[in-house]
Order: structure tokens, then C-alpha cells, then sequence
């Protein structure tokens, strides 16, 4: 199984194959154009298209597992803390203690962010959407630290990934306090990451705040849930943007960007407004399953499919289980739960979602944690960002140091062929 070929035109070429540690192989195309004279293969989404060798995160779609570094994504929501897994999966191992001790004291140290900050977060109006005011933050941070990181230098790198892990909650915390009108405060150093990021977010600046375990619990396996997830969308823009040896910030500020989207992270708030929009309509389950189902009618069912996952999604197993808990914990009654769990009960035993492999994702039920916690709808996806970061780092930073060569795909053009200019008179 080492060897693949193509044939076009009476000729074959031979390809190598390559594999992973799970068994899984592609077959390496790096010489098809230039032995076949102009010849390339053409995958529309990269549905079939694997861009790179990575050994941070392993997803097998079809039976529905998900490990970081090795790791099963259940056991990590489980037992882990997020800080813990930032380091494990950016740093490849799972910390000792003092190793997590001193990252944690690192970040500490480095979670201000520059007075003038606040002038940039100024100039948004309050109506901004949060995502667009973390991209540009997070990119703005490039100007108060201008210095690029060499790659060659393991201390450089691990200043460089301290910072942002340290500044980055500052930022989202900062969108919320804009959004809601309260004064912009930094982080305590007595609390833990996850606490600390929480009480950023909801501290009154007239109020000692109270920390909730089962918000921070909540959060904490959220967090980790959306760390990584291998080359979607957000995490190939980083990865595509720093191919150009772009910075660190400016990578991932681009990845914020990708996340946005309602077809990849900005789902989460998609799901609810669509779970709102069926509560005010009747609470009418299977007239949303027809409109999805039905080809002339745009509407899709929010958070359900995916590109991988032709099984259910594991994280949405455990995000599922933790709704019915946190909402329970906080005596939170939300009618919008028993709506998305009949839609997905519908969906489940349906031809069309049977046939097509759809199940719930991710952004199915987190929406419905996130506002028991007291989260703004159009924060929920800045909540993925945070949960994401530690992913687009360790991917960032394996990027630069396996010396990926710059991104840049090739096209079939389907244009006008040559034309003489017409001068303006003559058109
Ligand atoms: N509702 C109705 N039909 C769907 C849905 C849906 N949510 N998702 C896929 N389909 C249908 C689609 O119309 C197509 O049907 P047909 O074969 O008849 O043309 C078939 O299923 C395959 O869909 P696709 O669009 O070719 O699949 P994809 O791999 O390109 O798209 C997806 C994956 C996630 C973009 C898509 O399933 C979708 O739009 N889901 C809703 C948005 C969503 O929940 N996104 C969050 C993804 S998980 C978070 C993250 O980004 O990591």
C-alpha cells in the first residue's frame, strides 16, 4: 500500500502514499503537475484534500472519536482543566505540576494589555458585534508588540504563545463589558484561569463577585470541548496566513475572522435564534424539519451536519449531557432545551438526515449553556474563539516549525479567453 496512480491521457504516473499513526493514508500528489506537464487534481472545499501531516489531533469522523494529543476528548472534559489542555495541546504532553504552575504564573504576568487599547475598543459602537471586535483587537495587539517571533528560538515561541493566552480572554472579556456598558477591569492573579476569565466577563464594578463552580465547571468543559478540532475552516486560515510567515496575532486574528461564520463557529448563536424563531412560531418541530429538507428553501437546520462527522459529533454527546446538568444545577428552566431535543429526536429517524449522515455538532445545545450562564447570544461564538485558541496556536506553531512552504492552491479557470482591449468609445 505505498504506491497510487492516475492515469489521463495513456499515461500513468505513480504517486507514493502516505500514512498516519491511525491507519489513515493519502496519496502524495506533490509531483503530479510537473511530471504530467500542467496537470492538477481538483477538490472543491478540499473535501478529499489532506494539507498537511499533524500530530496534534486525531478525529475519526465515521466513529465519532476524538483525541487531542492521544488524549479522548471525554476523558479530558472530564478530568481536566483548560489550562491543562492549552499546554498539552500546544506543547504536545500534559504538564507536570511545576510545568503548569510556571505557565500559569507566565500568563499572569503577562495579562495586561496597553492602556491605548482601550482608545481602539473606543472608536466600535456598542451595537458592534463581538467577533469583529475581537479580530481586530487581537490584530490591533500586533502594533504594542511588534516584534516578530523567531521560530528558530524556543523561548521567543514560548514568550510569544504566553502572551496571547494571557491577553486573548482580556480582549473577549473586554467585547462583553463594552457590549453590556461596564467599565473595561483586568483579570485577578488569585484566581485560576478558568475563574479568572469569568469573573473578567461578569464582575459589577460595585459588587465583590461571587465564584460559581458550576459556571466555572461549565465553562471549563466547554472550553476544552472546542480546543481543536484539526484543519476546519478557522484553523486552516491560521495556519494558511502564518504559510506566509504572517505573525502569530495576525494569524489568529484571521482565524477569529473564519470562526465568525454561521457555517463553521458563529452556528452556536445561529442555533438559538433558529430555537427562538421556532418557539415564537408555535414550537412546530417538524414544519423547521420540512423547510430544511426542502431544496428551494434556504433554511438549514442549525447545528446539525458536518464535514467529519458522519456519526454523532462526540463533543455534542457531552455538551448534550452537561445542558441537562448546568441548567438543572442553576435551576434554570429553559423551554428551548425540550425544543432542540425534539427536533433532534425528529431528525434522528428521518430518512433525509438518516441517509445524508446528519447528526447534532457542537453548536447544537452549548447555546443553550452559554445562556444559562448568562452569556449574551452574540458572545457565543467569541466563547468558541476563547475555547479554540489554544488549537490555533499549537497548529500555528507546528505550521512554522515543520517549515510548511506558503499556501496556495491552483484553479481550473473558467474565464474569457484572450481578447483585444477596446478602447472606451468602441465598447
Ligand atoms: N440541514 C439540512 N440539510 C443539510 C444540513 C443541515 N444542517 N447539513 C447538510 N445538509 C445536506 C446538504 O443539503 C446536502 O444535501 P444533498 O446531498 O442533497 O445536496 C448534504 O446534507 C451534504 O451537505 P454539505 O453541505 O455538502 O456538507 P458539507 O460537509 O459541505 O457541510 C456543514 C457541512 C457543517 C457546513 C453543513 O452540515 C451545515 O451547513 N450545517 C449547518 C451549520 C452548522 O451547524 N455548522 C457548524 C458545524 S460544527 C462547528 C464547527 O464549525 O466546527
Amino acid at each position: 500500500m505505498d504506491k497510487a496512480s492516475i492515469s489521463f491521457n495513456n499515461k500513468t504516473y505513480e504517486f507514493p502514499v502516505v500514512s498516519g499513526t491511525e491507519n489513515e493514508y493519502g496519496i502524495d500528489i506533490s509531483s503530479l503537475r510537473k511530471d504530467s506537464g500542467g496537470l492538477i487534481t481538483f477538490d472543491r472545499g478540499f473535501k478529499n484534500t489532506g494539507s498537511c501531516k499533524s500530530s496534534i489531533t486525531f478525529l475519526d469522523g465515521e466513529n465519532s472519536i476524538l483525541r487531542y494529543r492521544g488524549y479522548s476528548i471525554e476523558d479530558l472534559a472530564d478530568k481536566a482543566s483548560f489550562l491543562e489542555v492549552t499546554y498539552l495541546l500546544i506543547f504536545g504532553e500534559l504538564p507536570t505540576k511545576d510545568q503548569l504552575d510556571k505557565f500559569h504564573a507566565d500568563i499572569k504576568d503577562e495579562s495586561h494589555v496597553d492602556e491605548e487599547m482601550k482608545k481602539i475598543l473606543d472608536g466600535f459602537p456598542r451595537s458592534a458585534h463581538p467577533m469583529g471586535v475581537v479580530s481586530s483587537l487581537t490584530s490591533a495587539l500586533i502594533a504594542f508588540n511588534p516584534s516578530s517571533v523567531n521560530i528558530e528560538s524556543d523561548e521567543d515561541m514560548y514568550n510569544a504563545i504566553v502572551k496571547l493566552v494571557a491577553k486573548f480572554p482580556v480582549l473577549c472579556s473586554w467585547a462583553l463589558r463594552k457590549k453590556l456598558g461596564r467599565p473595561l477591569d483586568y483579570g485577578d492573579d488569585n484566581l485560576d484561569f478558568v475563574e479568572n476569565i469569568v469573573k473578567m466577563m461578569f464582575k459589577k464594578p460595585n459588587q465583590e463577585y461571587k465564584i460559581n463552580p458550576i459556571v466555572v465547571n461549565a465553562l471549563n468543559k466547554l472550553l476544552i470541548l472546542h480546543a481543536d478540532h484539526e484543519q476546519n475552516c478557522s484553523t486552516s486560515t491560521v495556519r494558511i496566513v502564518g504559510s506566509s510567515h504572517a505573525g502569530l496575532f495576525a494569524s489568529i486574528s484571521a482565524g477569529v475572522s473564519a470562526l465568525w461564520g454561521p457555517l463553521h463557529g458563529g452556528a452556536n448563536q445561529a442555533v438559538i435564534e433558529m430555537l427562538e424563531g421556532i418557539k415564537k412560531d408555535g414550537g412546530d418541530t417538524k414544519k423547521y424539519l420540512e423547510k430544511a429538507k426542502d431544496k428551494d428553501d434556504p433554511f438549514r437546520l442549525m447545528g446539525f451536519g458536518h464535514r467529519v462527522y458522519k456519526n454523532y459529533d462526540p463533543r455534542a454527546k457531552v455538551i448534550k449531557r452537561s445542558a441537562d446538568e448546568v441548567l438543572n444545577d442553576l435551576g434554570v428552566k429553559d423551554e428551548v432545551l425540550d425544543i432542540a431535543k425534539g427536533l433532534e429526536e425528529e431528525a434522528l429517524k428521518d430518512d433525509y438526515f438518516v441517509q445524508r449522515k446528519l447528526y447534532p455538532n457542537v453548536d447544537f445545545y452549548s447555546g443553550i449553556i452559554y445562556r444559562a450562564l448568562g452569556i449574551p447570544v452574540d458572545m457565543f461564538t467569541v466563547m468558541f474563539a476563547l475555547g479554540r485558541l489554544p488549537g490555533w496556536i499549537a497548529q500555528w506553531r507546528e505550521m512554522r516549525q515543520t517549515k510548511e512552504p506558503i499556501g496556495r492552491p491552483r484553479q481550473i479557470y473558467t474565464g474569457e479567453n484572450h481578447r483585444e482591449f477596446k478602447s472606451i468609445n468602441n465598447r
